[in-house]
């Protein structure tokens, strides 16, 4: 065989292996390959396994220098496009406002969406690419990216054409989300804000290719089942797949809609209870948590453990935003996993990687596989589960993707 690089000096080569998504005790399971070597061609994977069993000629060696090496993770769940900050929510908050006496006071996302509509694209795009660097830098391959500070549909395509823009100039791969995330404030107008996704927004963005999925905020301040509903029928006919925010702070319903529908993932899940968790490990949709958010808003944890226990697929992102989770390490947020929602180390390795990717609808990427893509990560330890362990210094020593070392 011959391949354009081989890595070799790998300590232990950790993936999950076969396509996700892996539901329950299967999250547990990991390939770990002592003195391993991974041979790449074209930025694709074509042969894993003991460096002395590489029978084939590269044209080029690198050496990992004794390091462990992980699959490049996959953050499946940012708002990394906004401008202005929260500061002065996060001050009222530690003076005892909540998030959702903030946000039904015309704040919150409304205050993010209102600064986000006096920032150029190109201001919005010059903001958003030191995050994503944070997030490359922390682990991330592959980076998901919603809209949802636009709000009218204008600005809700300048955000979608922001994340492609992204997508052309930075070396992860970016999958854009159309967020529909907000409601009017005014509650008469928002028949006829619905009306305007489904009949512009929706159909430019399918038009256009800007985004894979739709995504809703489900919750008591935000939509309610019914909206929700004839929004994601609208999303389904133009074939755009259906994520949603739901349960963060009460259950009414939206995981269940979710499930119905036949969403990638239901995201949040920090007021699901035992009904839900049921319901979501005996359904093919992925369900997301998100640390990031408990930590920063001190609610409550998803139930990660029950929801595994259970035989749900879980994947952890950092929900990376302004409001409920400035957290710029998708490393730390799989971290954060096992001590708030009590994943093992296993567990939340595979909740980063292959079951990231299906909640984004990827099958090549998330594994050290053949014919997946190049994506690795070489760590400063020789102990891949220093990914995991590591708060508050970089686990991760570099970052390729594609075949290509890019930090
Ligand atoms: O995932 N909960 C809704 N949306 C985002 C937060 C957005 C914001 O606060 O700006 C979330 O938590
Ligand atoms: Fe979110």
């Amino acid at each position: 065989m011959k391949a354009d690089l081989l890595i070799t000096g790998i300590s232990q080569l950790v993936t999950a292996e076969g396509a996700g998504p892996k539901h329950g005790r299967a999250m547990r399971e990991l390939k770990i390959v002592d003195q391993a070597a991974i041979a790449i061609s074209a930025g694709v994977i074509v042969w894993t396994g003991r460096e002395t069993d590489w029978k084939g000629e590269a044209e080029l060696a690198v050496d990992a220098g004794g390091r462990a090496v992980v699959p490049g993770l996959i953050d499946p769940h940012t708002h990394a496009v906004w401008a202005g900050n929260r500061l002065a929510d996060f001050e009222a908050r530690t003076s005892g406002s909540t998030y959702e006496d903030i946000l039904a006071a015309g704040g919150g996302i409304r205050s993010t969406i209102r600064a986000t509509a006096t920032a150029s694209q190109d201001d919005l795009v010059a903001l958003a690419k030191p995050r994503i660097d944070s997030l490359i830098a922390s682990g991330a391959t592959t980076i998901e990216i919603k809209s949802g500070y636009g709000f009218t549909p204008a600005a809700e395509l300048a955000m979608l054409e922001a994340i492609q823009s992204l997508s052309v100039i930075s070396p992860a791969r970016i999958i854009p989300t159309l967020l529909i995330h907000i409601p009017p404030a005014v509650a008469t107008e928002r028949s006829s804000y619905m009306s305007q996704v489904c009949e512009e927004l929706i159909p430019e963005v399918a038009r256009r290719h800007l985004a894979a999925a739709v995504d809703i905020f489900v919750e008591k301040e935000a939509w309610q089942v019914a909206e929700a509903e004839e929004l994601f029928d609208r999303a389904k006919q133009y074939g755009l797949a259906i994520k949603l925010h739901s349960d963060q702070f009460h259950c009414i319903g939206g995981l269940e809609l979710g499930i119905h529908l036949g969403a990638l993932s239901v995201d949040h899940l920090e007021a699901s209870g035992p009904e839900q968790i049921v319901k979501i490990a005996a359904s093919s949709t992925i369900a997301t948590i998100l640390p990031g958010v408990s930590l920063h808003l001190g609610i409550p944890s998803a139930p990660g453990r029950k929801l595994i226990d259970a035989g749900a697929a879980v994947a952890v992102g950092t929900d990376l935003n302004p409001g409920s989770s400035p957290l710029f390490s998708t490393s730390t947020a799989l971290a954060l996993s096992v001590r708030l929602n009590g994943l093992t180390v296993e567990e939340a390795l595979v909740a980063g990687t292959v079951n990231a990717a299906c909640a984004l609808g990827i099958k090549d990427a998330g594994r050290l596989e053949t014919e997946c893509a190049a994506d690795f990560l070489v760590l400063q330890s020789s102990d891949w589960r220093d990914l995991v362990y590591t708060l508050g210094t970089n686990p991760v020593q570099d970052v390729w993707i594609g075949g290509k070392k890019v930090t």
